[in-house]
């Protein structure tokens, strides 16, 4: 079975854009009036498309980053999925339950994490962690051998008698996965969860996120995120939102293959740049340079598969007398995946006319 199933799902908003000085003084009583006014009328309406006919699937033990610019869906599919919006059409399934008709069952196999990953919900800053976990343990009819377990999972034993208030973002964090382990969730929705905390918490969340969530307990887990290098170190695929329309999905190799991203060579030579420069041209190498080196040229070109030409080139750098010190391939990255995907974005035009603040309406 899929473990997220969404189908031509859709979100509209109906909202109305009023002027930004209008906004500003929104806290003025004839402001209000004239606002109220705009909502009876039903001046302006402007339809968004939070999510324009999306359709994806997610297996278990499988980790997707959802990436896109600001406003481009990303909340507003994790929440739908967490059971804490609707769709206005199109279908969604999590662990076989449907999104709208078995909506009040969603929590039970949902971990949603907006934001900084925090407890609020159930946890006491004045309890120890293990004593918060034997708390939800009991509300969820959990025994004490599961909190154990659990602990150790989450790797919280060495700060398990330590109180709430004590232990850093970190190890919050930790006990937020605890939660969702010891609640047995089976889809994992986080919204940008490793802001905001040190580079060793965030290894150590991304660690549990890899090994345990998704590696030991095969649950699936949906990142919302601007960070392309976290994405690109814990996820197995990508989904790519723009203005609500899935534009892309897949795999990085994928990904690359299909944008026809190329491979960037660099090789450190002793040999005369002008005859580099011949080889590289022979080869049919394209952007490429030479540059001076620590012990000799550096030849830069790019080329969409580097194993397919390099063997030529160095055989034609030894053919005339050179010596080779380094070859350097670099794949495409997913953040070169990302600027190839979105470069309409980077290239438009600021956009024209006054400040627009947004009313909504539904
Ligand atoms: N409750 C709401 N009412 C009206 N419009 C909304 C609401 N929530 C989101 N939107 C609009 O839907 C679109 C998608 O918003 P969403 O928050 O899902 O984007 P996002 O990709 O999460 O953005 P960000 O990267 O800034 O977090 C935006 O145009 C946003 O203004
Ligand atoms: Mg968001």
């Amino acid at each position: 079975m899929l473990s997220i199933e969404v189908d031509s799902l859709s979100k509209i908003y109906t909202i109305k854009e009023i002027s930004a000085a209008i906004y500003d003084n929104i806290h003025q009583p004839l402001i209000w009036l004239y606002l109220k006014l705009v909502e009876k009328t039903r001046g302006k309406e402007k339809v968004v498309y939070a999510l324009d006919n999306v359709s994806f699937h997610a297996r278990r033990g499988e980790i997707l980053a959802v990436l896109g610019p600001n406003g481009s869906g990303k909340t507003t599919l994790l929440r739908i999925l967490a059971g804490l919006a609707l769709p206005t059409s199109g279908r969604a399934r999590v662990e076989g339950l449907d999104v709208v008709e078995d909506n009040a069952r969603l929590g039970d196999v949902v971990m949603y994490a907006p934001g900084l990953i925090t407890v609020d919900l159930f946890a006491e800053s004045n309890f120890t962690i293990r004593d918060n976990l034997l708390k939800y343990a009991k509300l969820i009819g959990a025994g004490k051998d599961r909190v154990d377990e659990v602990i150790a999972l989450s790797g919280l034993q060495e700060y398990q008698d330590r109180l709430l208030y004590e232990v850093s973002t970190g190890i919050i964090g930790r006990l937020a996965f605890a939660y969702g382990i010891l609640k047995e969730a089976r889809v994992y929705l986080m919204d940008e969860p490793f802001t905001g905390i040190s580079f060793e918490a965030r290894k150590a969340l991304m660690d549990i996120v890899r090994n345990v969530l998704a590696g030991k307990l095969r649950a699936t887990v949906l990142i919302a995120t601007h960070v392309l290098r976290d994405a690109e170190e814990l996820s197995h695929r990508y989904i790519f939102l723009r203005k609500g329309r899935l534009v892309a999905q897949g795999d990085l190799p994928s990904l690359k293959e299909r944008l026809k991203l190329k491979e960037k060579v660099e090789i450190e030579a002793s040999l005369d740049p002008e005859l580099l420069t011949q080889i590289a041209l022979d080869a049919g190498a394209e952007n490429y340079r030479v540059r001076e080196g620590e012990t000799g040229y550096i030849l830069e070109f790019s080329v969409q598969k580097a194993g397919h030409i390099l063997p030529q080139i160095l055989a034609s750098i030894y053919g005339r007398g050179g010596k080779v010190s380094t070859v350097k391939v670099s794949e495409p990255s997913l953040e070169e995946v990302y600027m190839e995907l979105f470069k309409e974005e980077w290239e438009a035009p600021a956009a024209e006319g006054g400040d627009i603040c947004s009313l909504v309406i539904s």
